[in-house]
């Protein structure tokens, strides 16, 4: 049986026995899929990045060694067949389909191509800032709407915010939302899609759409083929675990995706990280097994927290923001100093740490050192 097949074969508990090994023991690829990437170097656990600590999948780790032959050569044929097989998947055209290095690229693109005087670029506060920061050589005002108290995106100011001045509006709509791991129900999204004059344009980014299990949110790629104001980004960074090799896309109507694709660099995406991603692409047992080891530890730590009496958020992701009790920066150095990196600062949240959740027997540690800090008087 081919390692691929024998993912797809097992079930989740089978899968999931003795966490974040995919193979036996003994299997030499299982090993080296499993050991590093947990760990910095200097051996602390990462908490920090919203990454995937599984690992890359074997199928992954197979078609990296078979694509380095291709290193030495332009990827524009596997770009074109890696575009195919996702809009395959999704059921649009080739020509719907934009690559980046990372989606973090494609939001970039987006931030580019929709920049005009006078232009508003509304988004929730807090909420990812990689498309803050490409703002700020463009054109836009900027403008943050405060999350609502059920740390919703607050849909009616942002709608106020974007067709408020008639002028240019980009949306970015981050669902779930990253810092605080919470969603924004879709019909309240999709109400005002529906509604919106051209031109708002709706930037949505479904990064960790692959771990909600809450039926009040779904993608919004139904309005592709309908609207050209919309653009549906997301990556093999989270539940494919494929992070460190950079691939995103996103998806739009042909006129939308050609316009983004003026602001592409040319020859992004590498050989390793199609191959990798082609492998990896509607893995069922590979999403299944990222799902149930993130379950099993999102369920210990919350249960920490609640023990604990920390406030936390509801999180529909592979990360929770919870209360610190204290200075995040002092917090974040103990944590270090036991071992843990955790969250980076999202004002205005500063007393609150983003967790990333890491394999279950990690989580196990952290949360035995949350009691020994709360021992100490620091949570
Ligand atoms: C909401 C969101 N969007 C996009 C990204 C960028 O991911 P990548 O460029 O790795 O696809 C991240 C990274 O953490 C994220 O949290």
């Amino acid at each position: 049986m081919r390692r691929r097949d024998f993912i797809r074969a097992g079930t989740v508990s089978g899968i999931v026995a003795g966490t974040g090994a995919f193979g036996a023991a003994s299997d030499p690829l299982a090993a080296l899929v499993r050991g590093p990437g947990r760990r910095t170097r200097s051996g602390e656990v990462r908490l920090n990045s919203n990454e995937n600590p599984l690992g890359i999948a074997p199928a992954a780790r197979e078609a990296l060694v078979d694509a380095i032959t291709l290193a030495n050569r332009y990827p524009s044929a596997q770009n074109a067949a890696m575009v195919s097989q996702l809009a395959a998947a999704h059921d649009v055209g080739d020509d719907q389909v934009v690559l980046g290095t990372g989606s973090a690229e494609v939001l970039q693109m987006a931030v580019q191509a929709f920049a005009a005087p006078r232009a508003r670029l509304v988004m929730a506060d807090p909420t990812y800032e990689a498309v803050t920061n490409y703002q700020r050589t463009e054109a836009y005002e900027l403008i943050k709407v405060p999350l609502t108290s059920d740390h919703e995106h607050d849909l009616d100011r942002m709608r106020e915010a974007a067709e408020g001045s008639g002028h240019p509006a980009l949306v970015y709509l981050c669902n779930p939302n990253n810092p605080t791991a919470t969603i924004t129900p879709s019909a309240a999204i999709d109400a005002w899609i529906a509604d919106a004059p051209p031109h708002v344009f709706f930037l949505s980014d479904e990064a960790y759409i692959e771990y909600v299990e809450d039926d009040r949110m779904w993608s919004s790629l139904q309005w592709i083929e309908s609207k050209r104001n919309v653009l549906v980004v997301k990556t093999f960074s989270k539940i494919y675990a494929l992070a460190g090799l950079r691939l995103g896309y996103g998806i739009a109507h042909p006129d939308t995706a050609a316009r983004l694709r003026d602001f592409a660099s040319r020859n992004n995406v590498n050989q390793l990280a199609i191959a990798a991603a082609g492998a990896s692409y509607g893995d069922e047992g590979l999403i299944m097994k990222s799902r149930e080891v993130n379950r099993q530890s999102r369920e210990m730590t919350e249960a920490t927290l609640d023990e604990l009496d920390l406030q936390r958020m509801p999180t529909h992701a592979n990360f929770l923001m919870h209360r610190i009790n204290g200075d995040l920066a002092t917090y974040r150095n103990r944590m270090a100093e036991a071992g843990f990196l955790v969250g980076r600062d999202f004002p205005p949240k500063l007393d609150w740490n983003r967790l990333s959740f890491g394999l279950p027997e990690d989580m196990g540690r952290f949360c035995d050192t949350l009691r020994d800090f709360r021992k100490k008087g620091w949570i």
